[in-house]
């Protein structure tokens, strides 16, 4: 039986760090400004979100979403011990994209040198949060069909970019980094049921769409595209738009009914089971997912206190940041569920 193996994984974050209370004082140039620029302050942030700090990429125009993703893929190949020129296909996650079209795995393909070798397919994925699980379906339905044989599943985001940097977009601003994750998948001969990418799920629902997105244009109008950087009613479509609390109670639902159904339908409990890794979206869903779900506490992984939601990027970043402390090895079994804009959710179990 043909079943999908992790063969590599790696991930990047810019070098800049910005503070909870480096914020208020940031401009839209994330240039620090002697008066406060935004009404909020470490204390809030961290009660509400658990987040201390994030990363930021420079804004001078030399680093795109592409950028990062390079920089993660090219560690993933790294660690599985192959060459760009082996990949047959990339899937990219992001809700930042390089620009609207052509989507940004292209530009990935680019960067990696092997745009001209015409065997690697190119998917782009618009499951924002829940990118990486809806990801990882994809590659394992490849693989196991015999579609693709080496594949390079990316989670990148440039996100400090197209944030609001004001009162007004203060609940989303304080959320969100800069971050890339990328893993490389593969064929394994077995008749282990449980070896590799065991199971995977993803689910929508799309009366949430409304409640996290970011405009930018509405196609169904002339002109598609009506900015005005001084008027700020039509400024306000260059930005996130969230409604907090319903997101927050989504996600809690989403996330625990994926995780107990990923352990129903597999008959895994938590001792098969060695890690597991939530979307880091704000510690506190993560901590009620926990607690609802009764997820053994040793057993959880987050990195949201000091990398912030780099929403495609968040699984294979923690995942990749908890192996270089020596905490997650390989051959470990890992329990990841996802919640994102959409609504999209999902979970997956997977040895890395
Ligand atoms: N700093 C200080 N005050 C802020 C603030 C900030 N960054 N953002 C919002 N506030 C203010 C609000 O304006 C409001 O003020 P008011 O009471 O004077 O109107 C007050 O804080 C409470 O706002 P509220 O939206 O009720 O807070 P909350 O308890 O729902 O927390 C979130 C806000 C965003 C932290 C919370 O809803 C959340 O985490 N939601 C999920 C978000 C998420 O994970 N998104 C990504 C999903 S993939």
């Amino acid at each position: 039986m043909i079943r999908t193996k992790v063969l590599g994984l790696g991930s990047y974050v810019p070098d800049r760090v910005v503070t909870n209370e480096e914020i208020p004082f940031l401009d839209g140039r994330h240039v620090r400004q002697q008066t406060q620029q935004t009404e909020t302050n470490d204390q809030w942030i961290q009660q509400r979100t658990g987040i201390k700090e994030r990363r930021y990429a420079p804004n001078d125009g030399s680093v795109a979403t592409s950028d990062l993703a390079l920089e993660a893929a090219k560690r993933a190949l790294a660690d599985a011990h192959l060459q760009a020129g082996d990949l047959d296909c990339i899937i990219l996650g992001t809700l930042s994209p390089d620009i609207h079209f052509p989507g940004t795995a292209v530009f990935l393909q680019k960067k990696l040198g092997i745009a001209q070798s015409t065997n690697c397919a190119c998917f782009d994925i618009r499951q924002q949060c829940s990118a990486f699980v809806y990801g990882l379906q994809m590659a394992d339905a490849f693989i196991r069909t015999g579609m693709y044989k080496r594949i390079l599943l990316v989670g990148a985001e440039l996100h400090s970019h197209a944030l609001e940097y004001n009162n007004r977009g203060r609940d989303v601003m304080v959320l969100f980094g800069d971050g890339a994750g990328a893993m490389v998948l593969g064929p394994m001969e077995t008749d282990d049921p449980r070896a590799g990418v065991m199971y995977t799920s993803a689910h929508a629902d799309g009366s949430g769409a409304l409640d996290l997105y970011l405009k930018i244009f509405e196609i169904a109008k002339l002109p598609y595209l009506d900015y005005d950087a001084t008027d700020r009613e039509r400024n306000e479509f260059m930005y996130p738009k969230m409604d907090g609390k319903r997101v927050f109670l989504n996600a809690v639902r989403g996330m625990v009914m994926s995780t107990q159904a990923a352990l129903a339908k597999t008959g895994l409990g938590w001792d098969d089971v060695q890690w597991f890794v939530p979307h880091q979206a704000n510690l506190r869903i993560n901590e009620k997912v926990v607690e609802v779900a009764k997820i053994p506490h040793d057993k959880v992984l987050n990195t949201i206190q000091f990398y912030g939601n780099t929403t495609a990027a968040t699984v294979p970043l923690t995942i990749d940041y908890w192996r270089q402390q020596g905490k997650v090895k390989r051959g470990d079994r890992i329990l990841s569920s996802v919640f994102g804009s959409g609504f999209t959710w999902g979970a997956a179990i997977f040895t890395l």
